[in-house]
């Protein structure tokens, strides 16, 4: 029977959050955003970026920024700041450092994704299973938390999978 055809299976958009006060345009192209004498533990965060039919987004652009082991943003400079694209098979891999909660924000990584220059950007936080501040914070989604693994080096490695417009 003719007619317009619908996907069996549809992933849900990863939610948006608010971008916050701190974002910067212009940051560097790199993988590891973490400058010397970076206070926080070792963390690293990978995953894929796909569209909402499954399939990985080659290229997909990623822009992170986030606060320090000590709660603090280089609003000067670009530490903790960083850009990147996904590989051919959507994946990204950021090494970088635990930030922690401030103020009354529990902790979290600040990111926008677009999958290519005619997709919407979706900018969004990250945040971390078990913490407190999870249920005080107006500002977390529980639709946006990263899975946690400790690491033999005493840090921290943190998967999460974007799902984007591609426009
Ligand atoms: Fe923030």
């Amino acid at each position: 029977m003719p007619g317009k055809s619908v996907p069996v299976h549809e992933l849900g958009l990863t939610p948006r959050v608010e971008e916050g006060p701190y974002y910067k345009t212009g940051s560097m192209q790199r993988t590891n955003i973490v400058g010397p004498g970076t206070p926080g533990k070792k963390l690293v965060l990978e995953g894929r970026v796909f569209d909402r039919t499954g399939k990985p987004v080659p290229g997909a652009w990623l822009d992170f920024w986030h606060a320090d082991g000590r709660g603090n943003y280089d609003n000067e400079g670009f530490n903790l700041r960083g850009h990147q694209y996904a590989d051919r098979n959507g994946r990204y891999r950021l090494e970088t450092v635990r930030p922690v909660e401030y103020l009354f924000r529990s902790p979290h990584i600040h990111v926008k994704v677009r999958a290519n220059e005619k997709a919407p950007i979706l900018t969004t936080q990250l945040f971390f299973p078990g913490e407190n501040s999870n249920t005080t914070d107006p500002i977390f989604n529980g639709g946006a938390v990263v899975n946690v693994t400790e690491t033999a080096d005493g840090g921290q490695k943190a998967t999460f999978d974007f799902v984007v417009d591609v426009g």
